[in-house]
């Protein structure tokens, strides 16, 4: 039995998804089990570059299987898109199975999504306009759920009818601008219907499959999306996302034993990224944050949003690290920091006078952080064109060195460039 897990480790966009199309190739199946169309990974290889939101990273390898399980909210529109996307591209998408578990996202989560990005603290959530949290809101609230095995139930339409008429009323009353939203449940039904219809043959009891999987001895790999610190129970809460992203999220999104999973590769970038509100210790609202977001091309994959960039948090890491069992850790995109004379890596926190090295569970006090730093030099050399440890220059070595030695786990993987190829194992 074995689960190798990949998990960001920061707010997403960790480049998980370069992460996952190269290890798919030790592995049977490649599974996403959280989130849903918020997620953009990338991967590039041959000199072609994918996008995936829905569609694990495993797809480009033929022979893996590729499963959405059931701690996957599914837009059907979406993915179906991606796979006539994809296919366009000349990937054959085969072997590729959904849950009959996750649940739809249906439109009036759109609209949802919409009508309640702004929280009560005043700063907006930020959110990806994708309807995950209200679809989320409807699975924990049961009622008004509808799960892709719905779809194929003679009871689908009448349910869609009366969950249609409860959302009208409620969508009018939270709409402060007056402005109205009818559903159309005919539409909605035939709609739906139409998307059952061409992923039925790809609709499974994953985790079913998945428990015969590991009992035969098959080789898992769990795609995380987002990070951590986005985890709805973990993270930077209420600037979450409402599925638990941190590695804490594997078993139950997934349907699979926690003692099956031996390796857990967190993937941190070099420094941090977030997209969306709510506080960020280390970020650089200044020329070093824009230098950051020039040369790792930091804009969101998903909503083209610039990124808000800074430098490598420790405390942060060390806390997403512990909380979700890394075993090894990835640093990616160490290329986008070379053309810098110094780098700052924050290694405390300063909270009301007082060092910590201890993340804040309260948002308030995250808020109050004053970020304690240390300097390393820089390379100033490029390093996109190396390939092995040794090959790196010393000043990038130390630095990584010095992240794996403050996060607590070491470091196995270095990223220099999208490419598959410019990836370098560290001894
Ligand atoms: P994910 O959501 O965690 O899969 O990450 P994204 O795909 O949203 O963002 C990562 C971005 O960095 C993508 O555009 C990748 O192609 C790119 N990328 C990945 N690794 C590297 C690297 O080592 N160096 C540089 N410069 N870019 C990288
Ligand atoms: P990947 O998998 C970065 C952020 C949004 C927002 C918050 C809530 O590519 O790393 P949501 O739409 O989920 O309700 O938005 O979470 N967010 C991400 N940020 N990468 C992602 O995914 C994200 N998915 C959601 O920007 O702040
Ligand atoms: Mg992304």
């Amino acid at each position: 039995m074995a689960a190798t897990c990949v998990v960001g480790l920061q707010w997403g966009d960790e480049a998980k998804g370069k992460i996952v199309d190269l290890l798919t190739e030790q592995n049977d199946m490649v599974v996403r089990y959280q989130g849903g169309a918020n997620a953009g990974h990338t991967v590039v290889f041959d000199g072609k570059k994918f996008k995936l939101s829905l569609i694990p990273s495993g797809i480009f390898r033929e022979n893996v299987q590729c499963i959405v399980a059931g701690g996957v909210v599914l837009n059907p529109q979406n993915f179906l898109a991606e796979v006539d996307g994809l296919v366009a591209q000349g990937i054959a998408c085969k072997n590729l199975i959904l849950s009959d578990r996750a649940h739809v996202i249906m439109p009036w989560h759109f609209e949802e999504d919409r009508l309640m990005n702004r929280t009560t603290t005043g700063e907006d959530i930020g959110t990806t306009m994708r309807g995950i949290g209200p679809c989320y809101r409807d699975k924990v609230g049961r009622s008004w759920a509808i799960r892709l095995g719905d779809l194929y139930r003679e009871s689908f339409p009448d349910r869609v009818r009366q969950i249609c008429q409860a959302k009208n009323r409620i969508l009018f009353s939270m709409d402060a601008e007056g402005g109205e939203t009818r559903l159309d449940a005919d539409k909605i039904i035939a709609d739906y219907l139409g998307y059952a219809e061409r992923l039925k043959p790809m609709v499974m009891d994953t985790t079913a499959l998945l428990l015969d999987a590991l009992a035969d001895g098959k080789k898992l790999l769990l795609e995380g999306a987002q990070g951590a610190l986005l985890d709805i129970d973990h993270g930077t809460f209420p600037y979450v996302t409402s599925s638990n992203s941190s590695g804490v999220g594997v078993c139950a999104g997934a349907g699979i034993p926690a003692r099956v999973i031996e390796r857990l590769v967190g993937i941190v970038k070099a420094y941090t990224t977030r997209v969306g509100g709510g506080p960020f210790p280390t970020e650089q609202d200044n020329e070093v944050g824009q230098h950051i977001r020039d040369e790792g091309n930091e804009y969101g994959t998903v909503t083209k949003r610039p990124r808000r960039c800074g430098w490598f948090d420790a405390v942060a890491a060390r806390y997403t690290a512990r909380l979700s069992g890394a075993t090894e850790l990835a640093v990616m995109l160490l290329d986008v920091l070379s053309k810098l004379p110094e780098i700052q890596i924050c290694t405390e926190y300063e909270i009301d006078g007082v060092r910590t090295r201890h993340f804040p569970s309260h948002v308030d006090d995250l808020r109050k952080v004053k970020p304690i730093f240390i300097t390393l030099p820089g390379w100033q050399q490029d390093i996109t064109g190396m390939r092995t440890w040794e090959e790196l220059p010393e000043n990038a070595r130390a630095y990584v060195r010095k992240i794996g030695e403050l996060v607590g786990v070491p470091v196995k993987i270095v990223s220099v460039g999208p490419d598959r190829v410019q990836t370098i194992a560290v001894p």
